[in-house]
C-alpha cells in the first residue's frame, strides 16, 4: 500500500463496511445451527495451545475480508522489516527486536550492520549465573546469609510483565526465595515490603530501561536510605543493589556498582521486555532452564507467526476479529478473562502491552486517523468476575468482546475444583453466544400467574451474539505462557500495521509526567499557582490539609 494512502481509503474497507452493514443481524445461534462444522473449521492448535474463534460474528466471507486487508496493509511486509531489525519505530528512529531476544544463538540480526544476537546471549547468560547463584546460596548478603527477598523496583514493562509471569508461574518458583514487585510511587507499596523483609537477606533490582523514570528513582532511593537506616553500611550497597537498564551509565550514576548493571537494549520496547534481562526476578523466581521454556515458548510463537498462512495464523487471526469489532463495529472494549487465579495480572500486563502501543489516533507518518483504532483492555480473573461485571456481558447494551483463558490441567491436585472451574468457563462462553430467547423466558416460567410471567420474563432474556474466543492451554507452564504472551504481542503488532500506527512509542505519557514535575514542588510551598482553576484549586487544599510526615 502506497504510504500516503490511509488504509481506510482502500476499496476493501468500503467492502469490509458494507459487509458488516449486511450481516450486522445474523445471530451466532443461527450460525452454528446452519454449520455443524463450525468448531472444526474455526479453532487452531499450535503445540499446548488451541484457539477456538468460532464464536464471533464472522462468516468464511468476514475471514476472507480481513485477511484481503492484511494483505493490502502489507502485514507480512512489516512483520519482515520488524524481524530483520529495520527501524519500523519511525518516531524514535528504532528498531523493535523483541523477537531477537527469543532466538537461539546462532541466528543472527543486524541492526546497524551489527549482530545483536550474541549481545543478547552475553548478557542473558550473567543474568541466569547471576540468577543461579542467588537461587543455590552462593550470591550471599554481606554478612553471609542467603537471599530470601528480592525486591524488584521499576514500573510499566520493568513491573508489570515480569510481576505476571512470576505469578503465573508460582508452581515452577524456588520456595523460600520471595519476590517482591514495587512499582508505585504510593510510598504504601514499598513500605508494605520493607516492613517484611530484612536488609540483610535482601536483594533491590532497580530496573528502569531508561533510568530516568522518576517513580523507580524515588522509590530506589528510599528503599537505599531504609537499607541504610537498618545498620547497613554504604560499602554493603554494591551486595543488595543490582540495576536493570539500558542507560548504564545513569546506573552508575545512580551509585550501582558497573558489575552489579545487567545491560538491556533501546530496541526492546518496556512492554515487551520481559523476555529480556529485565526478567531478572522471574529467572530468579523460576530459574534458568524455565525461563530458556518460556523464551522457547515465545519462539514458537514467533514462527509460527512469520510462517503459517494468515488464514490459520493464530495471533493474525485474534488480530483481524478484534479489529472487525473495534473499527467496523466502533466497540470500545475488548475484555481478558483468566481462568487461572495465576493470571490475576494477564489483564494488567496486556493493557499495558496494547493500549500503549494501540491506543492513537495519529498515524505512523503523522496523519490523522479517522477511523476507531485502540481498544480498552480490561479484564479480571474468573469465576470471580462472573459475581461482578459479568452480569453486564449478559444483559447489558453493549457489544463487548472477550478472551476466555484456560488451562486444561492444574498444577494443584485439586480435579473437581478444577473442572468446576472450566465447567464455568466454557458456560459463560456458551451463555454469551446463545442468549436465552423471550420465548424460553417465557417457557421456564410456567408455574408463574401471567402478570408475573409479563413482568419478569423480558428481564430474562439475554440477548446473547455476544462474541469470545477461547484459548485453551493444556497447563500454565514456562513454555505455553512464553507461547501465550508472543502471540498478544503479535495481535497487537498487526492492528497497529492495519491501522497505520507506530505500536512502539509512547508520547501519550509524556504531557502528564512534566506536569507531575511542576506540581510537586507546588505541593510544599505556598507561592502563586497558574494552572485552570480546578487544579489549583486541588493543590491548595492538598496544601491547607497536608500533614507533612516526610523523614528523608
Ligand atoms: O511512562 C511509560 C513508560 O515509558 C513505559 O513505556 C515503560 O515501560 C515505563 O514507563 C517504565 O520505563 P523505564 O523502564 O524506562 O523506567
Amino acid at each position: 500500500m502506497n504510504p500516503s494512502c490511509s488504509i481506510n481509503q482502500t476499496a476493501i474497507w468500503a467492502q469490509l463496511h458494507q459487509h458488516q452493514r449486511s450481516t450486522r443481524f445474523l445471530h451466532m445461534r443461527e450460525l452454528f445451527e446452519q454449520d455443524p462444522d463450525r468448531f472444526e473449521k474455526m479453532h487452531e492448535q499450535l503445540n499446548g495451545l488451541m484457539l477456538d474463534y468460532s464464536k464471533n460474528r464472522i462468516t468464511e466471507d468476514t475471514l476472507n475480508l480481513l485477511i484481503e486487508l492484511a494483505t493490502i496493509a502489507d502485514v507480512r511486509g512489516w512483520t519482515d522489516k520488524m524481524r530483520r531489525g529495520e527501524k519500523i519505530n519511525i518516531s524514535e528512529n528504532r528498531a523493535v527486536l523483541h523477537t531477537a531476544l527469543r532466538l537461539p544463538a546462532e541466528v543472527a540480526v543486524y541492526v546497524d550492520n551489527h549482530n545483536v544476537v550474541p549481545d543478547i546471549h552475553a548478557e542473558l547468560e550473567r543474568a541466569f549465573t547471576f540468577a543461579e547463584s542467588v537461587r543455590n546460596g552462593e550470591y550471599t548478603g554481606v554478612t553471609g546469609e542467603t537471599i530470601t527477598d528480592i525486591v524488584n523496583i521499576g514500573i510499566g514493562g520493568s513491573h508489570l510483565g515480569p510481576e505476571m509471569v512470576t505469578l503465573a508461574l508460582r508452581p515452577f518458583q524456588q520456595p523460600n526465595l520471595n519476590v517482591h514487585y514495587v512499582a508505585n510511587v504510593d510510598g504504601a507499596n514499598l513500605m508494605e515490603v520493607l516492613n517484611t523483609i530484612k536488609p540483610s537477606r535482601s536483594l533491590f533490582i532497580i530496573a528502569s530501561k531508561s533510568f530516568t523514570t522518576p517513580e523507580t528513582l524515588l522509590n530506589a532511593q528510599t528503599a537505599r536510605r531504609w537499607f541504610l537506616q537498618q545498620g547497613m553500611t554504604e560499602k554493603d550497597i554494591a551486595r543488595h543493589f543490582i540495576a536493570i537498564s539500558s542507560a548504564v551509565s545513569k546506573a552508575q550514576d545512580f551509585g550501582i556498582d558497573a558489575q552489579n548493571i545487567f545491560a538491556m537494549f533501546d530496541w526492546v520496547g518496556g512492554r515487551f521486555s520481559v523476555w529480556s534481562t529485565i526478567g531478572l526476578s522471574v529467572m530468579c523466581a523460576i530459574g534458568k532452564k524455565n525461563f530458556q521454556d518460556f523464551l522457547a515458548g515465545g519462539r514458537a510463537m514467533d514462527e509460527h507467526f512469520f510462517t503459517a498462512p494468515l488464514r490459520h495464523n493464530i495471533p493474525v487471526l485474534l488480530s483481524l476479529i478484534g479489529l472487525w469489532y473495534h473499527t467496523f463495529y466502533n466497540t470500545t472494549s475488548h475484555a481478558i478473562i483468566p481462568y487461572d487465579h495465576g493470571l490475576r495480572r494477564l489483564a494488567a500486563h496486556l493493557q499495558q502491552l496494547d493500549m500503549e502501543s494501540n491506543g492513537k489516533q495519529v498515524g505512523r507518518y503523522g496523519e490523522h486517523l479517522d477511523f476507531d483504532t485502540g481498544p480498552v483492555i480490561w479484564g479480571e480473573e474468573g469465576v470471580n468476575c462472573q459475581h461482578a461485571f459479568f452480569q453486564l456481558l449478559h444483559q447489558g447494551p453493549r457489544l463487548i468482546s472477550s478472551d476466555f483463558i484456560v488451562p486444561i490441567n492444574s498444577f494443584y491436585h485439586v480435579s473437581t475444583q478444577h473442572k468446576m472451574l472450566v465447567a464455568n468457563a466454557f458456560a459463560q462462553t456458551e451463555a454469551l453466544m446463545h442468549g436465552k430467547t423471550l420465548a424460553e423466558a417465557y417457557a421456564e416460567l410456567m408455574h408463574l400467574d401471567n402478570k408475573s410471567r409479563d413482568m419478569l420474563a423480558p428481564q430474562k432474556v439475554f440477548p446473547g451474539n455476544q462474541p469470545s474466543n477461547t484459548l485453551l492451554l493444556d497447563e500454565i507452564n514456562p513454555f505455553n505462557l512464553g507461547m501465550l504472551l508472543a502471540m498478544y504481542e503479535h495481535k497487537v503488532f498487526v492492528q497497529g500495521i492495519i491501522w497505520g500506527i507506530n505500536s512502539f512509542d509512547q508520547w501519550g505519557v509524556e504531557y502528564g509526567k512534566v506536569l507531575a514535575k511542576k506540581i510537586q514542588p507546588e505541593l510544599g510551598t505556598t507561592g502563586p499557582l497558574q494552572h485552570d482553576a480546578s487544579t489549583n484549586g486541588l493543590i491548595a487544599y492538598f496544601r491547607k490539609h497536608h500533614h507533612d510526615t516526610n523523614t528523608n
